[in-house]
């Protein structure tokens, strides 16, 4: 239901820098920009919605997969990149089988993964690190604080706003699973997460 106005509630609450987007698309600029210089050829994009930052990479060349449970979403995301490999499947079952035989040189989750509990979190992302070329790295934007602290101030801050059913990413905790990780914080709430694949 929310696929027809995302665009515009992203924006306004990125431009008002307030949780939960402020950061956005800076957030994208930034994974974007990462992804064009490490010249990528084949990414997979998590939860990809209305394709904002995967239509960009689509059009600079880059072979777009994707798996996003919203048939609103993928409609809209299929007649921006016509020939983009786009899968309607849930990722808490895991990642869609059609996209376990591929090879990614980049995969990204902007704003998606916070809807999976933390332990969840590791084991899809463990399963995601498998799909990793050589040399691949994950990109996770989304809301995200380095400290519990950081999160909790947030919580505060934003009073009624704050989402309950919405897990963000605590850095300090998910680097215990992943050392050859580090955080870029972007905004007060949000950072991008990259994981670097084990060779
Ligand atoms: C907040 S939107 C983010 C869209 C886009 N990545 C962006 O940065 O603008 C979250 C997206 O994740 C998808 N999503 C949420 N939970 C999902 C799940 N369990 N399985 C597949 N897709 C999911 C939603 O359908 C939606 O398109």
């Amino acid at each position: 239901m929310w696929a027809d106005g995302y665009d515009a509630s992203v924006g306004l609450s990125d431009n008002d820098k307030k949780y939960p987007f402020a950061g956005y698309k800076n957030i994208l600029n930034f994974i974007y920009d990462d992804v064009v210089l490490r010249n990528c050829r084949k990414i997979f994009d998590i939860g990809f919605g209305t394709a904002i930052l995967s239509s960009k990479l689509y059009e600079k060349g880059i072979d777009v997969y994707g798996q996003d449970f919203s048939t609103e979403m993928v409609k809209i995301a299929k007649e921006k990149m016509p020939n983009a490999k786009l899968f309607c499947k849930d990722f808490s079952n895991g990642v869609a089988q059609e996209l376990k035989n591929t090879k990614y040189d980049a995969i990204i989750a902007t704003y998606s993964l916070h809807h999976l509990m933390d332990n969840e979190k590791v084991i899809f992302i463990n399963e995601l690190l498998e799909l990793l070329c050589d040399e691949g790295i994950i990109y996770i934007g989304d809301v995200a604080f380095n400290t519990a602290n950081e999160l909790e101030k947030c919580r505060t801050d934003s009073g009624d706003e704050w989402d309950d059913e919405e897990f963000y990413f605590v850095y300090e905790e998910l680097k215990k699973h992943y050392n050859n990780s580090e955080f870029i914080k972007i905004s007060h709430c949000a950072g991008v997460i990259k994981i670097y694949g084990i060779k």
